[in-house]
């Protein structure tokens, strides 16, 4: 094999880590203590009490590796284009659900309609069928990650684009 040609082996693998290492960043939540109490269509309070921030709410949700929830929902986030319409707008989204009823559906959408096609992003490991080894006994999503999204949605009060984010 000429060097030439082992130079560009060599530049293959290379591009091909640097192409496909960010499709990995995925953190991931071992042994997550689901202990959150489902009342009605609600879940009342957050885990353990955690306090959300809903200024890491908002990049959670815009963050293609963590909420993805622009993938399927609009939100009033202008600075991100091409919004999902697959799932209803969170526009105002607050003015229709309490900040309990919003908890239940990020935390597990199926819960409410065991068919959704919504990730459940706090769903018990040991509801989830089918998985890779690798994300076997994981959340999607921390609790933490769960009150900082609902946070931001409970903030979701004005018309489009006037969030107060
Ligand atoms: C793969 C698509 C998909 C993704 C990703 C997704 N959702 Fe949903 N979501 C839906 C669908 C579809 C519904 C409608 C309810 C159902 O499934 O029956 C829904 C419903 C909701 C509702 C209730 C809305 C209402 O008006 O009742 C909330 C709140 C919500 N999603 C929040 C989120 C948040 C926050 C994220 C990201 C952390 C997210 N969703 C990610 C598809 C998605």
């Amino acid at each position: 094999m000429s060097f030439f040609m082992l130079v560009k082996i060599n530049n293959f693998i290379i591009s091909c880590i640097v192409v496909f290492i960010p499709f990995f960043p995925i953190t991931i939540h071992a042994s997550p203590d689901i202990n959150y109490i489902i009342k009605d269509d609600s879940i009342l309070n957050s885990r353990n009490d955690l306090t959300g921030d809903p200024y890491k709410g908002r990049e959670l949700v815009r963050d293609r590796n963590k909420g993805n929830c622009l993938a399927c929902h609009q939100l009033p986030i202008p600075e991100d284009a091409f919004h999902g319409t697959i799932g209803p707008s969170l526009h105002k989204i607050s003015l229709r659900l309490t900040e309990a009823q919003i908890r239940l559906r990020v935390t597990d959408m199926k819960q409410i309609n065991p068919i959704s096609i919504m990730p459940g992003y706090f769903r018990s490991p040991e509801k989830i069928t089918r998985i890779s080894p690798l994300y076997e006994n994981c959340t999607i999503l921390s609790a933490q990650e769960v009150e900082d999204i609902v946070s931001y949605l409970v903030t979701l009060k004005s018309d489009p684009f006037e969030s107060p984010l």
